[in-house]
């Protein structure tokens, strides 16, 4: 049985268009029953439509500092859409410890950069004003900590000199696209297992691709 997994977005959804067109493959354990936005002006909402996905709009503004509050209304559209698992698509309002803590191990999050490293907003430019020579994007578990959790997965690019946060962003999000489903398929497939604040994968195999900058 393929595990029923909601995509929360806030806005442009690209990496939740890059999961519907993984889950489109038969052999792939997961599949998106529902999309949910916190903004009704998202763009991600009718690239989900236009897949044939049942979207949900929850509006967070009404709510205010109401997290609670909104939290319930998300965990009934959840359980209304018998929700196993919630991968985050660039949805950008925090959650309560309760909330967090309710999904954690059920809950993916994405973020541009090499995490522990540039957690928060702007971390293209963070990773540029620190003069990293690598930067990626971190797949991990979500927990209270905002950008923190558990690393299922992390994708690493080159950064130039002469890059700007556009010009990384645009490289790691291509990334993002290929590390996001298969982070699920992994979660989804049952071979995560979480040891403490570290999330191992059953049956993977090293890789010994090495990534060095500048070129020397
Ligand atoms: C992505 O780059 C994602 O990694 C980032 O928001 C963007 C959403 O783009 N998420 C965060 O920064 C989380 N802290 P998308 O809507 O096109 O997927």
């Amino acid at each position: 049985m393929k595990r029923r997994t909601a995509i929360l977005i806030s806005g442009r959804g690209s990496n939740m268009a890059a999961l519907i067109e993984a889950a489109k493959a038969a052999d792939f354990p997961a599949e998106i029953a529902v999309v949910i936005s916190n903004r009704a002006d998202a763009p991600g909402l009718e690239k989900a439509a236009a897949s044939g996905i049942p979207t949900v709009v929850i509006a967070s503004k009404p709510f205010g500092k109401d997290r609670a509050g909104f939290e319930a209304v998300l965990q009934k559209a959840l359980d209304d859409n018998q929700v196993e698992l919630i991968c985050l698509g660039g949805f950008m309002r925090l959650f309560t410890a309760d909330f967090a803590r309710h999904w954690y191990g059920r809950m993916l999050n994405i973020h541009p950069s090499l995490l522990p490293c540039f957690p928060g907003l702007d971390p293209h430019g963070q990773a540029l004003r620190a003069g990293v020579k690598l930067s990626g994007a971190t797949v991990h578990f979500v927990i209270p900590e905002t950008d923190a959790g558990p690393i299922v997965m992390q994708g690493a690019v080159t950064v130039a000199d002469d890059d700007t946060p556009e010009t990384l962003a645009a490289r790691v999000i291509g990334i993002e696209h290929r590390i996001y489903p298969e982070a699920l398929r992994l979660l989804a497939s049952g071979r995560l297992k979480l040891e403490g604040d570290i999330c191992r994968t059953q049956g993977s195999a090293a890789t010994d691709s090495t990534l060095i900058a500048p070129a020397p």
